[in-house]
């Protein structure tokens, strides 16, 4: 493994602190929700619906990269529907048991959210079917010859399900929810709007520009730009000359900390280096890729690729992964010509 819980810009949280700042930075409705205009403008119409009909929401699957907010949105989807939520992840749920228990304690209309749902243990899974589709469940109460199933009727409730990666989904699973949102990098202007509310929220000063130059390098990602945000607020304060966050503290700390200016870092730019250095700029297959800079082809999956995707310095192709001109462009390496 690479050192990758010092990854300034990983989209996981960094540790137990991240996480509660985190917490006190969540908005609570979708109005205070900035960003993903899409998904807020239909969940407004079927958390709506929903209610005037006085039924449950349907389920909602949310899926995207890592950092962007899905179980802040299936918060502020809870609120907004009024109803109590209990969170968990699919490796935490390791038995059917586990499920059951979770499930005995939904009150109509509550929401299970399920993070990283794509990692749920095929038995639960399978549990699941009756309980989104007809609120039940089958078990097997007792062992041996006195084993008998108990058809076990649950409230109607909402199941949230998050993945990074919902290509992993089954189709059954993916089939029953309702609705399907896609969450999408943030906008610069709303990852500025972001940064501009946490600086508000941790009572720092900040200079448009330099809440704009934060938000070009958070990889589209709000979690990214607010830990950025932290750690220039540090440079700012020990600073004679800087009691506000403006651009050049921002440029200072940010290039001290070995962000680029596209908000690449150490292990993006290895990424890139190694396909051009090793492989002529690919085509590499993933996991040839990931072994390179020492990193599991799961990580690389989720965690580095999308957005080197989606800024278009690599592409995916049938025999592997390329760099693009884009990203020659930006290392300032010139590309080969092949004939
Ligand atoms: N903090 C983190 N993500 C946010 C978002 N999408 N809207 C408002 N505040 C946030």
């Amino acid at each position: 493994m690479a050192d990758d819980d010092e990854r300034l810009v990983s989209p996981e949280p960094a540790d137990e602190g991240e996480d509660s700042i985190e917490k006190s930075l969540r908005p609570q409705t979708l109005q205070q929700y900035i960003g993903q205009d899409p998904i807020k403008h239909e969940l407004r119409v079927y958390i709506q619906a929903a209610k005037q009909r006085e039924e449950s929401l349907d389920h909602v699957l949310l899926y995207g990269p890592p950092g962007l907010g899905k179980t802040t949105m299936a918060m502020v989807i809870a609120n907004e529907m009024g109803v109590q939520i209990r969170t968990t992840s699919g490796p935490a749920i390791e038995k059917p048991g586990d499920l059951v228990a979770l499930l005995n304690e939904l009150q109509p209309g509550d929401i299970l959210f399920i993070d990283e749902i794509h990692r749920l243990p095929k038995i639960v899974e399978e549990m699941l079917y009756s309980a989104m589709e007809d609120f039940y469940i089958d078990i097997v109460v007792g062992q041996g010859p006195t084993a008998h199933p108990v058809h076990f009727p649950l409230p109607p409730f909402t199941l949230i399900g998050a993945t990074t990666r919902a290509g992993l989904l089954s189709a059954p699973l993916r089939d029953r929810f309702g609705i399907v949102e896609h969450m999408a990098y943030y906008r610069t202007e709303d990852l500025q709007e972001i940064v501009q509310r946490s600086a508000a929220i941790f009572n720092t000063t900040i200079a448009t520009e330099g809440a704009h130059e934060i938000a070009l390098r958070s990889r589209g990602t709000p979690r990214i730009a607010n830990r950025l945000l932290k750690r220039i607020r540090d440079f700012a304060e020990v600073s004679p000359d800087h009691s506000t966050i403006d651009v050049a503290i921002v440029d200072h700390a940010l290039n001290l900390l070995r962000v680029d200016s596209a908000g690449l870092d150490r292990t993006d730019i290895k990424l890139l280096r190694t396909m051009i250095d090793y492989y002529d700029g690919g085509p590499v297959g993933l996991g040839t890729l990931a072994a390179n800079v020492g990193e599991e082809t799961e990580t690389v999956a989720a965690m580095y690729e999308p957005y080197l995707l989606q800024r278009g310095y690599l592409k995916r192709t049938a025999r592997g992964r390329v760099v693009t001109a884009a990203g020659y462009e930006h290392l300032g390496i010139e590309m080969p010509h092949h004939d």
